[in-house]
């Protein structure tokens, strides 16, 4: 029987280095012999880049309740289609971007609640949950410096407060699932970000991955 491939995700508010961090660490899993594929949400099917493109750049107003739902048939679909098959055939998954984030901003930030979104989240994943999840925490100003000349999003544009809302929900997530979650301060300098994903990645999942060289 093939030997499992890991579930790691990489989440946290607008700009703390996800899609930066990702790559670095699928490198560092490369150049220590892991079979690793990079994916993301929303997207990562060619279904789901249009569910994305309606969630972040479609004109209708949604409510937290029809988001939570857009991202969660999106989860559906990349769970059964690319994630399952994937970790099934021994390959390691990192993904950017999960059910942390729906949780984050809808159901802690929209207030639709962090149990709906749990409840939808287990319909969509089957119960399929990351080996490791890394939320990385940063205050959003920062973050949001760090994206400057980017053009925003639907969801990019929300209001100040309603995304430190989403960096608390980040941590109640990570706080309500400890067996899985861990929090990393992503406000270093990118060698720093990534010397402290490679620690944790190592320590949590019993790995021997080595630092790359920045
Ligand atoms: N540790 C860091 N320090 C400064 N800038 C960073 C750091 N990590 C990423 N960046 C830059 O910040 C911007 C957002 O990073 P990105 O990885 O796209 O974040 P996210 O995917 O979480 O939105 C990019 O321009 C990236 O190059
Ligand atoms: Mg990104």
């Amino acid at each position: 029987m093939t030997e499992k491939g890991l579930f790691i995700v990489l989440d946290g508010p607008e700009g703390c280095g996800k899609t930066t961090q990702s790559n670095l660490l699928v490198e560092a899993l490369q150049l220590s012999g892991f079979r690793v594929s990079k994916t993301f949400q929303p997207g990562g099917t060619e279904l789901g880049s249009q569910v994305r493109h309606e969630l972040l750049h479609g004109s209708h107003d949604l409510t937290p309740g029809q988001e939570a739902i857009y991202f969660t048939f999106d989860r559906a679909l990349h769970i059964v289609t690319v994630v399952k098959p994937a970790i099934d055939s021994g390959i390691t998954v990192v993904c950017d971007r999960f059910a942390s984030a729906t949780s984050a901003y809808q159901g802690y930030a929209g207030g639709l609640g962090t149990s709906t979104v749990e409840w939808l989240t287990d319909l969509a994943t089957d119960g399929l949950l990351p080996n490791l999840l890394l939320v990385l925490d940063i205050d959003p100003a920062i973050g949001f410096l760090r994206k400057k000349g980017d053009t925003l999003d639907r969801i990019e544009r929300k209001p100040t407060d309603f995304h430190q809302m989403v960096r608390q929900g980040f941590l109640y997530y990570a706080e309500q699932h400890p067996d899985f979650s861990e929090v990393i301060a992503a406000d270093g300098t990118l060698a720093e970000v990534h010397d402290r994903v490679t620690q944790v990645a190592n320590e949590r999942l019993n790995l021997n991955l080595s630092v790359l060289g920045l």
